[in-house]
């Protein structure tokens, strides 16, 4: 990742009231008080901050950090302070993959939270404007009415909004959300707007939250975001059915199997391979596959000691993830993809990092096919030679990167290790 952009400073995220990290089990001292410096901490699960202070999500670490307002700032921070005061505590719960999505979004992110605070104002707590905005949904005509669209667009951004939290994305599902508001648009809606703001909705309200999670794969909301990365031509509405998607999927086994070794895995290399797709759409998608493939391999490598880790290590042994990609042809996609695009990838190295991580990933998966590959080594060869040129610090990291994936797959064995291979008897036939 792009070290400039690594730390998003959520620059209007000034510490309202008394802003409490959602608490775990974890046995940390939540009496502990934050003692704010002129530095970045990192506040603990749990821990009260006092008001004023500037925070901001370091996004290398995904924690939480916060630290005293520069001088110039402090004008602002009392400005917001007052302004604040007298509202709930904002939803300031975000979690890794939240602060991802905010990097993204950042300006429209703020934007969001604006058009929320203006509309919260009625409304006492958040479950009562979730309960009143899924009756609003109800009240909508059945017919498509071009004159309720942007209706129902704002509403649909709120809800993005308030989901985000835990608690609020539960009442949403208690009340029926799923079904009447977010299920009728992703899988019979002909608008598309719509349709990539209900997702964003199904993104937000599933990422890290195992409950909803749970729910969200009940209702078969992963089958049909299958069918619509495998028929969408929109890269818009892509996007965010894959955002959603790799919301539903990550750190869910359960899921993962029977999505993916179905329409899933298809799905996805229907992406990479379609010729229509946006590069940055492609790039997402590599990135949830190796991510996927990392999950797994990390809870095998990991230890069996809890009752727990037991119980999830048999059910990541039961995903065939990497062989229903082979079966999907994902080594010749992403092959071709390179041999196609890399002209276009050379004034992008943030996605050929992405690129570059899934094949570091999956090399052993697909090493027959890419280091036969002519057109692949060439791809990887020219960027890496234009980047090891550069001034540039994080093209020569990518460079490097590049490089050792080179190495891996042109590089000879030794004479050493083939006189050894050949030596070796084949057990299996005896
Ligand atoms: C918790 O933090 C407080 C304040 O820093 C400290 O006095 C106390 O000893 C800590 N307790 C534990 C169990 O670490
Ligand atoms: C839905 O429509 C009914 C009947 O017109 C009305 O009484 C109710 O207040 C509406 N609910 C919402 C949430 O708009
Ligand atoms: C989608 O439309 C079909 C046909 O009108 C209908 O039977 C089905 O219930 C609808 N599905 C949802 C989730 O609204």
């Amino acid at each position: 990742m792009n070290g400039k952009q690594l730390v998003l400073v959520l620059a209007t995220v000034l510490a309202l009231g008394s802003l409490q990290v959602a608490a775990t089990e974890t046995s940390d001292n939540k009496t502990g008080e934050f003692v704010a410096t002129r530095d970045w901490q990192v506040i603990s699960e749990g821990q009260a901050i006092p008001k004023g202070l500037h925070v901001r999500i370091n996004l290398q670490t995904g924690l939480k950090e916060a630290k005293l307002l520069d001088e110039s700032e402090r004008g602002t921070a009392l400005q917001s302070q007052t302004e604040e005061s007298d509202s709930e505590p904002m939803a300031l719960d975000y979690k890794k993959d939240v602060a991802e999505a905010a990097q993204r979004h950042a300006k429209e992110y703020v934007e969001l939270r604006k058009a929320y605070k203006e509309f919260q104002k009625n409304f006492r707590t958040d479950g009562e404007l979730i309960v009143q905005l899924i009756g609003q949904y109800r009240n909508f005509s059945k017919k498509p009415l071009e004159s309720e669209l942007k209706t129902k667009l704002d509403a649909l951004e709120n809800l993005e909004f308030l989901l985000h939290q835990i608690d609020n994305a539960l009442v949403f599902i208690d009340n029926g959300g799923l079904d009447d508001v977010l299920l009728p648009i992703v899988v019979n809606d002909t608008n598309t707007a719509l349709r990539v703001s209900a997702m964003r909705v199904l993104g937000s309200l599933t990422s890290n939250n195992p409950k909803a999670q749970i729910k969200v794969f009940e209702k078969s909301f992963g089958s049909y975001l299958s069918q619509i990365l495998m028929s969408s031509t929109s890269s818009a509405e892509i996007s965010s059915a894959l955002h959603a998607f790799g919301a539903l999927l990550r750190k869910f086994p359960l899921a993962q199997t029977r999505v993916l070794s179905t329409s899933g895995t298809q799905a996805l290399i229907r992406v990479l391979r379609s010729p229509d797709m946006e590069l940055r759409s492609k790039g997402k998608v590599v990135t949830l596959i190796s991510d996927l493939v990392l999950e797994k391999r990390s809870v095998l490598e990991g230890s069996k000691d809890t009752t727990d880790a037991a119980s999830s290590f048999a059910q990541y042994v039961l995903i065939e993830f990497e062989s229903w990609l082979e079966t999907q042809g994902y080594c010749t996609a992403l092959d071709d993809v390179l041999a196609k695009d890399f002209l276009h990838l050379l004034d992008q190295p943030e996605l050929v990092e992405q690129f570059s991580t899934a094949i570091w990933t999956t090399q052993s998966m697909c090493h027959v096919v890419w280091s036969q590959s002519s057109a692949l080594r060439h791809a990887l060869l020219t960027i890496r030679n234009r980047y090891a040129n550069s001034k540039d610090e994080y093209r020569l990291e990518v460079s490097q990167a590049l490089d050792n994936i080179c190495k891996r797959l042109y590089d000879k064995p030794k004479h050493t290790e083939l006189a050894h291979n050949k030596r070796k008897p084949h057990h299996k036939f005896h």
